[in-house]
């Protein structure tokens, strides 16, 4: 049997065991993996991603009243909810990424149907690979499936980061739930954030990106993305008395900021100049992926990796230790953070003949190193999310 039918059997019985009857409709929404541009998108810059394969599934069935009852395979707790008074839930926080949806989405005027659903994801949790964006992204898609709703993938992922902004409260860029949402299997995307558009960028044959994971867990419950989205937005307000035509970080040359550099703090001279620099190596990694430039894509990864440890500060001693894994191992072409940084997951991209020398080289490396035993895998491009059909 294969893996999928597997998954579907298991979460099929639990789902029975759980609710008492068979669920009927099945949605999927995937993480992703960024090849460039960290930090970028709540600056109405650009990002390299593509949707992974490791996706969350909700599997449902609807309920004729306005409850919402959920559980997950993956996380303790459940969460049963009236569609008609949304509150922020404090005992299973999870359940707020699927609150904000169905928030968001009657506050934009649709009308929802009720459901039991069971979760199951195969996205590690706080990895930096979207868990949540995921799920909000599978409910998003699940009210549009249950209720015939008229929405387009494109709002399915302004809603959700909607849902996350407004409700849980982090105040994300959308990178993650467009990725979920509009991912095309076999293609990195490359976003502009500030049209919400992406154009598709083949990667040159033979090449292979790898996730690989520190499991060093990403603890952003901290300050640390406001500071830095805070410090952006300070950087381009600054540069905006010099360069009215500035909005955001997305708007500056470097020749602009290097002529204004001195006005600004050193803090928010070293995030402003990192996410000038990262955008335009999102730009030229777009060209290097595709024409197959092996020397620049090792030379943009490297100097994203220094800037996001030098000027964004968002790298940890695990991180470290596992780019100089990764950027001697063999076959490997360009190694780089990825998400939001401390911690979390890695993207190497790579000779795609090389792939187990690869993985073994790296998870001894950083072992030895770290004491922490690392999981590598490949992340082939997929598509965004969907309606599953057995
Ligand atoms: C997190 C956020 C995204 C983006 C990345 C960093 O994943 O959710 O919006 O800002 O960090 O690029």
């Amino acid at each position: 049997m294969c893996m999928e039918n597997l998954r579907k059997r298991k979460v099929e019985q639990a789902f029975i065991e759980h609710y008492g009857n068979q669920p009927i409709i099945w949605v999927q929404a995937p993480g992703r993996v960024d090849l460039m541009g960290s930090h970028t998108d709540y600056n109405e810059g650009f990002v390299l991603t593509e949707a992974i394969e490791r996706n969350t599934w909700i599997a449902a069935r609807p309920r004729q009243d306005a409850v919402v009852r959920v559980s997950s395979q993956n996380i303790e707790g459940g969460a049963e909810f009236s569609l008609a008074v949304i509150s922020y839930d404090e005992v299973s926080p999870w359940s707020n990424y699927i609150r904000g949806v169905a928030h968001i989405l009657q506050i934009e005027g649709y009308s929802l149907n009720g459901f039991d659903g069971l979760i199951h994801s195969t996205i590690p949790f706080r990895s930096g690979l979207s868990s949540s964006a995921a799920l909000e992204v599978a409910t998003a898609m699940l009210f549009k499936t249950l209720g015939d709703l008229d929405i387009s993938k494109l709002d399915i992922a302004i809603y959700c980061q909607r849902a996350e902004n407004e409700f849980v409260g982090m105040e994300c860029g959308i990178l993650d739930q467009y990725s979920s949402a509009m991912g095309k299997e076999g293609n990195v995307l490359l976003l502009d954030c500030r049209s919400t558009t992406s154009e598709v960028v083949p990667l040159a044959p033979g090449l292979m990106v790898m996730i690989c994971d520190t499991k060093a867990e990403r603890e952003l419950t901290g300050s640390e993305y406001s500071e830095r989205r805070a410090d952006c937005e300070k950087g381009a307000k600054a540069l905006q008395t010099a360069f009215p035509e500035i909005k955001t970080l997305r708007d500056v040359t470097i020749d602009q900021f290097e002529a204004q550099r001195n006005n600004l703090s050193e803090v928010v001279a070293k995030r402003s100049q990192f996410v000038i620099e990262e955008n335009q190596r999102v730009i030229d990694m777009a060209t290097a992926l595709e024409v197959g430039n092996f020397q620049a894509i090792g030379s943009l990864a490297k100097a994203s990796f220094i800037g996001a440890r030098d000027l964004y500060e968002i790298s940890s001693p695990e991180m470290e230790a596992m780019m100089a894994a990764m950027s001697s191992a063999p076959g490997v072409i360009g190694a780089r953070q990825a998400g939001a940084g401390f911690g979390g997951c890695m993207v190497a991209i790579i000779d795609g003949q090389k792939t187990v020398e690869f993985s073994k080289y790296v998870i001894e490396q950083y072992q030895q190193v770290t004491g922490i035993m690392a999981e590598v895998y490949q992340a082939s491009a997929s598509s965004g999310a969907g309606v599953l059909k057995f």
